[in-house]
């Protein structure tokens, strides 16, 4: 058998057997009834059978939906002066760390003080060189901040 022989062979079985995929392929075709892998029931009931159990109730008690920003609600993570200044700038004050004003030095105080109350409220909030604005806690409110300014200040007057 020579190679042209061989190919003609070669492709003359490639033929048969690609008929021979086709005709079966068709028959199955025919002979298997169409299967339904999912109709609308089943779906429910599968949906059904996975729902988690709880839902979350987005709506207050009179059925409205809360919208995004009443329910995030703001927590009062702190109500007076002394909790911010515990929770936030004795980090820096009462080591006086950075340079910051200590905690009871009524010289470093008082110094602070002569630029008026209203000034050193603005700074705490705003920041004032290495001191982040807020204390670097942009979440509190300015009234808090200025409650704990005014913290600082009676340990120091
Ligand atoms: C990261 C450290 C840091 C934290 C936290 C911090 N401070 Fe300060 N604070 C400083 C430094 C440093 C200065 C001095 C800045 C300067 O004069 O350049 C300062 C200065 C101040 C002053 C004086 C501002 C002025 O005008 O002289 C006030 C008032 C003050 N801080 C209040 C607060 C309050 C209130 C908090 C908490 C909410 C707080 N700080 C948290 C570092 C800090």
């Amino acid at each position: 058998m020579n190679d042209k022989q061989f190919m003609t062979f070669f492709l003359g079985v490639m033929g048969v057997l690609t008929i021979i995929f086709f005709v079966i392929f068709f028959i199955a075709q025919i002979i298997v009834p169409e299967i339904k892998t999912a109709d609308e029931f089943t779906n429910n009931a599968v949906v059904s059978r996975i729902e988690p159990i709880g839902k979350l109730n987005y709506s207050d008690a009179s059925g409205q939906e809360i919208s995004a920003e009443k329910s995030l609600v703001k927590a009062d993570l702190y109500s007076n002066g002394e909790e911010v200044y515990n929770a936030v700038c004795q980090s820096c004050h009462t080591s006086g760390i950075l340079n910051s004003p200590k905690y009871g030095d009524k010289a470093a105080w008082s110094k602070r003080l002569s630029k008026g109350k209203a000034k050193l409220y603005a700074n705490a909030i705003n920041g004032i060189g290495a001191m982040p604005a807020k204390g670097g806690r942009p979440d509190l409110s300015e009234k808090l901040i200025e409650m704990s300014v005014d913290y600082i200040l009676e340990s120091a007057n």
